[in-house]
């Protein structure tokens, strides 16, 4: 095999179909199963999108007051993820964290399938795995962002939809509605991607008939690396380490001398900005009114500014959203899990996609390593 054949990194490859959304670069736009991710960021509840993501269709009234329901008996920490958690250091990294308590959901609930042959599930087990998952993840994060505060836990509300609960788990008072509108689109925004690095990773378990929970913690282990999901939460770090808007010049001329990847900038598939941006920047303006935090926009918008004049990268999802949910009061380690929280949406759709057409996901190499040689006198 020459060397040209070779895509690094996959790049440009197309490597499977999928119905669940549609990337489009060119006019900068992406698609649910068809409708603009703008629009059901600014109309939708979180639940309504993630219920169009596993079924192809926005749910009926009834079928979203079904789907609530459901999500509602699985919001509380189970006594074996509480202990699994309570187990890990204080210092864990919170990713590690919510891998851990997926593994042991997955483990827990897997018990009874015996063989591996049957890990897989049907269709059905599939849909019910990803809403015990989905309704499962914000306690995790809520409660790991506590105990690292030295905070009790604090018990799920049923009277709350998903993310007026998510933000009373993680601050224990009722958040006001502007906070739960940016936290909602931000949770749509972040939702599903295509085959990004995470999700391939999930479609790459599936294909050898692993099971959901399985594919769900590679999915993770994925995203929590800085070049995806961990670079809302180095936004963040570059964010402190600025400052305030006067030291954005003389910061970047520093860190473009050193060579250093600005965070929250840049994107494999959007060369001409993301078109997630528009949509979780008006979200952050709404914060930043709310909490009348103007150094942040003025941060925001020189970094922005200043980036896209020296390199011409526009801004990605991250670079809004590292802020916003800093406004909000999450701390920095604990934004990729809400990534997590929301992807999971994502990730469990396209595993049934991948189950439902399924072929093993195995590609080839080209070997550039020594040519053929033996063990001195072991040559049979
Ligand atoms: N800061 C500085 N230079 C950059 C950046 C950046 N953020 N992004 C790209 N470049 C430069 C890069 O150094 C390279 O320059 P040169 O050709 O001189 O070597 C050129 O642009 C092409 O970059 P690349 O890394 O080869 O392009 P890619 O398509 O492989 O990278 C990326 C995409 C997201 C990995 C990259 O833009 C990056 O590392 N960004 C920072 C991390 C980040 O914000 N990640 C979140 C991605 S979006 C959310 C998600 O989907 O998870």
């Amino acid at each position: 095999m020459s060397e040209t054949e070779i895509k690094k990194g996959l790049a440009g490859v197309v490597v499977d179909y999928t119905a669940v959304s549609k990337v489009n670069p060119e006019s900068n736009s992406l698609l649910y199963r068809g409708y603009p991710v703008q629009e059901l960021a600014a109309t939708q509840p979180f639940e309504a999108v993630a219920y169009l993501l596993w079924n192809g269709e926005l749910p009926t009234a009834q079928q979203l007051a079904e789907l609530r329901t459901e999500e509602r008996k699985h919001r509380a920490l189970t006594e074996q993820v509480r202990a699994a958690i309570d187990l890990l250091p204080l210092e864990a990294h919170p990713m590690d964290e919510v891998r851990t308590a997926v593994s042991v959901i997955g483990a827990v609930d897997m018990g009874g399938s015996g063989s591996v042959l049957d890990a897989s599930g049907s269709p059905e087990q599939n849909l019910q795995r990803s809403i015990q998952l989905y309704a499962a993840l914000p306690a995790i994060v809520a409660y790991g962002q506590r105990r690292r505060r030295g905070l009790e836990l604090i018990e799920p509300r049923d009277d709350l939809d998903y993310s007026a609960n998510f933000l009373w788990m993680a601050f224990g008072e009722e958040a006001d509605p502007v906070v739960i509108d940016a936290f909602n689109r931000s949770m749509i925004l972040y939702a599903e991607h295509s085959f990004n690095a995470s999700t391939f990773a999930a479609r790459v378990i599936t294909s050898t008939l692993s099971d959901l929970y399985s594919a769900v913690v590679g999915a993770i282990g994925a995203l929590k690396g800085p070049l995806h999901g961990g670079a809302n939460e180095a936004v963040l770090h570059i964010m402190n380490e600025i400052g305030s808007a006067d030291n954005v010049e003389a910061w970047l001329d520093k860190a473009l001398a050193e060579k250093r990847k600005i965070m929250g900038f840049g994107h494999r598939v959007y060369k001409n900005g993301d078109s997630r941006v528009p949509t979780m920047k008006a979200a952050l303006d709404t914060l930043v009114e709310h909490y009348d935090r103007p150094d942040v926009a003025e941060l925001y918008s020189k970094l922005e500014s200043e980036f896209v004049a020296r390199k011409g990268i526009y801004p990605n999802l991250d670079y809004p959203s590292g802020p916003a949910y800093s406004l909000i009061g999450f701390d920095t380690l604990t934004f990729t899990p809400l990534f997590i929280a929301a992807r999971v949406t994502g990730w469990t759709a396209h595993i049934m996609e991948q189950a439902a057409s399924n072929a093993l996901i195995r590609p080839l190499s080209a070997y550039n390593g020594v040519e053929e040689r033996h063990v001195e006198g072991g040559q049979a």
